[in-house]
């Protein structure tokens, strides 16, 4: 059953370098009913399956095979009657468990009783939530990501859903844009280790994949969704192909195209890297499927002039899928017969969709059985993984004078912010009239923690759960001044994260700032938590509190753990997986830069920098702090030269120098010091989580092969240069610990 080793193996081939994550076990197998994990086939079993499709697409008139093209859904124009008339071989966003089966036996009356892929965008979870991508990925840990998914996995299917829209493993640096909550961050090297991770763990729990969205989505120019996207061949295969391949590699079924559109041709038209590179280059054996209405949105782009050649620009680009457009059911037949699009193509993108049903195992599977939501729901164990996940998803950014954790001379907590107040849950159960999974206020979380001699009091401060408007802030400082300590909750939720929501300023809203300002106005020391989707700017008031707190979304245990920090139960590990400007102006912004010509040496007015601002971020990819101090020593290579087809090796001592038992990630970056074209000041290659005990050190040894060094030129062309690397170690990405190494012929 442990998965891991095949997204390992998957993320190794694919980077050429093993992740070293010896140290961490494979996932404990739940009790209960574990799902079917979803895998492909091969050998004798796969072709097996060809001879399958090729059996049943004799048998399939051209309207049931246009039919299995279909992917509708819960709105006005889908009708049940459809799947047993063949019309749908997919259905989305229906989740309660009685909707699932009725498809289900549905498709079982159809003529060719081919089954329904039930899809949902189980992102992080259904009843238990698991922190968000972006919070998962701050743990920098993949077997906890890999177990985020799998739990997300396991529910959804417990409603009877096969199929998710995830993992999203856009590439972004551009925190304006509202999707970065689903990814993994900004850089690549990570998001590619977690891109597998999710695959992997999406399959054990019961789910087919699909990789979104294909490709450059996150590059929208201004951060405002949807927009286009310019992206030079060198940086799309160096930046936003490596996640797609690692997830490819980790067996992702489906691919998924996006809404924007990239160098003038959108995604869902683009037949270059959807036919040609992704089903030709990658050899992606699944089918790949539109964006929402995105086949239509063609039109829009001004790619098509109406619905039958949206379906021309569409199909031919390679789209099996037509996510809920209804355009292919509309005209995909009439081009059919009228000529302009071949039987022999949609018969391919058919087998491509009959193929994953197989590989699935939907034809064998069992119909659906609504009592598994009930036994499967909310369970002990997903909440376990929620909150082991969540520990080690909290960064903690400022820490001054040690206020964290909380002293035994702390006597009273204020705790402000209806983020922190509230309680939350999420919508999925309620839509489907299943039970919900409640999520503990802060206040209650802490109080239960600290001894009873700490009295936590709370003050909401905001007029709405989602503290979207003004609302008591006389109460809230009224609490915050009969406390020793006031911990206040701020940042975004309910609608303000997720598609559609760009930010054209990341500064905390103002009303939030004034009710900030307002506490710190009190002269109590003030712990501040960022409850944000994406990373906010701290610069008007950084500098006035005494710890800040960074949680991107933890999921239903997210304030357990918080509590855990606060009290010093958990000792903080997360490091942040994007950078965190100083001013909104400064995105984008992020480490693994090019250098420039006149870097910002003497602070003189022609060197790259701003008038009105530093050049340096608030906080670097990587950084996060801890209740113990890490120190990094002896960095070593065990060779000064290595050959292109070599290893660097190497080994640093890290310490834990003073403070509890924790965690530390090692960060090795590597900067080419002379290529032809100007490379990166230095770019992560390597990454391990280690627990070391206090006032013990350990050695921590590394291996880079010389082939993850490379990058593409302007023809796409993998290339890999002699001379000198610098390596540079630490735990964040300004680490100064260098050591250099040579590579020759
Ligand atoms: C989003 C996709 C999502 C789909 C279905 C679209 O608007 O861009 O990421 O999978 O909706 O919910």
């Amino acid at each position: 059953m442990p998965a891991s080793p095949r997204w390992l193996l998957a993320a190794a081939l694919l980077l050429g370098s093993l992740p070293a994550l010896a140290q961490t076990p494979a996932p404990p197998v739940p009790a209960g009913s574990p799902p079917v994990p979803r895998a492909w086939k091969t050998g004798e079993e796969a072709a097996a399956i060809e001879r399958r499709i090729d059996a049943l697409l004799a048998q399939m008139t051209l309207e049931e095979k246009v039919g299995q093209l279909n992917l509708w859904g819960r709105g006005d124009e889908f009708r049940l009657e459809w799947v047993e008339q063949g019309r749908t071989g997919a259905v989305m966003n229906f989740v309660s468990p009685m909707e699932v089966r009725a498809i289900q036996l549905r498709a079982a009356r159809s003529r060719m009783r081919i089954p329904a892929i039930i899809a949902l965008d189980a992102i992080n979870g259904f009843a238990t939530y698991m922190p968000q991508p972006l919070g998962q990925a701050a743990t920098f840990n993949p077997r906890l990501v890999e177990l985020a998914s799998y739990w997300s996995a396991r529910e959804a299917r417990a409603v009877g859903i096969n199929w998710t829209f995830a993992p999203m493993i856009d590439m972004t640096r551009d925190a304006r844009w509202g999707r970065v909550m689903e990814g993994a961050g900004e850089d690549v090297h990570l998001a590619s280790i977690l891109a597998a991770a999710r695959t992997v763990g999406y399959h054990r729990g019961g789910l087919a994949t699909s990789a979104k969205h294909y490709i450059g989505y996150g590059e929208a120019e201004g951060g405002r969704d949807y927009n286009s996207v310019w992206i030079p061949v060198s940086k799309l295969w160096d930046y936003h192909m490596p996640p797609f391949q690692a997830s490819l590699a980790a067996g992702a079924f489906t691919v998924m195209t996006s809404l924007s559109a990239m160098n003038g041709i959108a995604s869902t038209a683009d037949r270059h890297l959807v036919a040609e590179v992704l089903k030709g280059q990658l050899g992606f054996r699944g089918f790949v499927v539109s964006d929402f209405e995105s086949v239509k949105e063609l039109i829009a782009h001004g790619q098509a002039a109406d619905g039958p050649d949206a379906v021309r620009r569409a199909f031919g680009a390679g789209i099996d899928m037509d996510m809920m457009a209804g355009l292919y059911d509309a005209h995909l037949a009439q081009l059919v017969r009228s000529g302009a699009i071949s039987e022999a193509a949609v018969n391919e993108s058919v087998r491509r969709v009959l193929r994953v049903k197989m590989h699935m195992g939907l034809f064998e599977e069992a119909t659906y059985d609504p009592a598994l939501a009930q036994r499967d729901l909310g369970t002990a164990e997903a909440r376990q993984a929620s909150l082991e996940i969540a520990r080690e998803a909290v960064i903690l950014l400022k820490n001054e004078n040690a206020i964290l954790p909380l002293k035994p001379s702390v006597r009273s907590v204020a705790v402000i912010g209806s983020l922190a107040t509230h309680q939350a849950d999420w919508q999925y159960t309620e839509n489907a009239g299943l039970p919900r999974v409640i999520s503990p206020r802060l206040t209650d979380a802490l109080a239960a923690i600290l001894e009873s001699r700490v009295r936590v009091t709370a003050a909401a401060g905001f007029a709405t759960h989602c503290s979207l408007a003004a609302g008591d802030t006389a109460g809230a400082v009224a609490t915050a001044r009969a406390a020793d300590v006031a911990v206040v909750m701020l940042g975004e939720d309910c609608e303000q994260y997720g598609e559609g929501t760009s930010r054209a300023h990341l500064d905390l809203p103002a009303h939030q700032q004034a009710l900030l300002d307002a506490i710190i106005a009190t002269g109590k020391p003030v712990v501040v938590i960022m409850h944000t989707s994406r990373p906010f700017v701290l610069t008007r008031f950084i500098d006035r509190v005494a710890a800040v707190i960074q949680a991107f979304h933890l999921g239903t245990e997210g304030r357990t753990a918080l509590a855990e920090v606060l009290a010093g139960r958990t000792n903080p590990s997360g490091k942040l997986p994007m950078t965190m400007p100083r001013a909104t102006g400064q995105v984008p912004i992020y480490y693994d830069r090019l250098p420039t010509g006149r870097p910002r040496l003497k602070d003189f007015r022609y060197e790259t920098g701003y008038l009105d601002e530093k050049l340096e971020p608030l906080f670097p990819f990587g950084f996060g702090l801890s209740f113990s101090r890490f120190t990094f020593d002896q960095l070593t290579l065990s060779s000064p030269t290595v050959p292109r087809t070599g290893t660097v090796a190497g080994s640093v001592r890290l310490t834990n120098a003073a403070g509890p038992a924790g965690q530390e990630v090692v960060q090795v970056y590597v900067r080419q010091r002379v290529g032809q074209r100007s490379r990166p000041v230095r770019q992560l290659k390597h990454f391990e989580k280690v627990a070391v005990a206090p006032g013990s050190s350990q050695t921590v040894t590394f291996r880079i092969p010389v082939q993850a060094l490379g990058y593409h030129d302007d023809a796409g062309r993998y290339v890999v240069e002699p001379g000198e690397y610098d390596i540079f170690v630490g735990g964040d990405s300004n680490a100064t610990l260098a050591a250099r190494v040579t590579v020759t012929e």
